[in-house]
C-alpha cells in the first residue's frame, strides 16, 4: 500500500467545503491515515513549491496558500498516488473533467481546492514534511474485503 498527501487549500476551508472533498476520498475507499489543520510558513511553502520559486507568480501562491489554515491529510491505498492525482483532475480548474475536484469546485489554475503529491518521491518527502511519524495512523480498514480482490492486496 502507498502513502500520499493531500493538501486542502484555503480555496476549500474558505468555501466551506472541506466536508465534501474530504467525503470524496472516503466514499472512493481510500483510507484517511493522518490529518491535521496547520498554517503554512514561508519556509514550509518554499520547500513544498521549490519547483516554482523562479517563477514570477511565486508571491502570490504564497500569499494564497497562506490566506487561511488548510488541512494536511495523509491518505492510504493501492497506487493511491496515481488515483488521487486522477481524483484531483488537471492543475487548471476551467480545464480538469467533470468529476473531478478540481473539475467540479474550481474555476481557477491557482484557487484549485487541493494539492495531492505526484509521485512516490514527491510523496515521502512531503509526507515528512507534514507529519511526524506518530501523526501517520496505522489500523486496520474492516472493510477491506469490500475495497480490494484478495489479489489486489
Ligand atoms: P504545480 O505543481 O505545477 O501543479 P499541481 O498542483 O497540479 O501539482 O503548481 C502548484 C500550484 O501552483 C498549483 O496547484 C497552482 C499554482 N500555480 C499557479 O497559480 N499558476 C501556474 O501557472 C502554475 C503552473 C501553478
Amino acid at each position: 500500500m502507498e502513502v500520499t498527501l493531500v493538501i486542502l487549500k484555503p480555496s476549500a476551508v474558505q468555501r466551506g467545503i472541506m466536508g465534501e472533498i474530504i467525503s470524496r476520498f472516503e466514499r472512493k475507499g481510500i483510507q484517511i491515515v493522518g490529518m491535521k489543520m496547520v498554517k503554512l510558513t514561508d519556509e514550509t511553502l518554499e520547500e513544498h513549491y521549490s519547483h516554482l520559486i523562479g517563477k514570477p507568480f511565486f508571491g502570490r501562491i504564497k500569499d494564497s496558500m497562506q490566506a487561511s489554515p488548510v488541512v494536511v491529510m495523509a491518505l492510504k491505498g493501492i497506487d493511491v498516488i496515481n488515483a488521487v492525482r486522477k481524483l484531483s483532475g488537471v492543475t487548471n480548474g476551467r480545464e480538469a473533467q467533470s468529476g473531478t475536484i478540481r473539475g467540479d469546485y474550481s474555476m481557477s489554475v491557482q484557487e484549485n481546492i487541493v494539492h495531492a503529491s505526484d509521485s512516490q518521491e514527491t510523496a515521502e518527502a512531503e509526507l515528512g514534511r507534514f507529519f511526524s511519524e506518530n501523526e501517520i495512523f496505522n489500523y486496520s480498514q474492516h472493510l477491506l474485503p469490500y475495497l480490494y480482490a484478495g489479489d489486489e492486496l
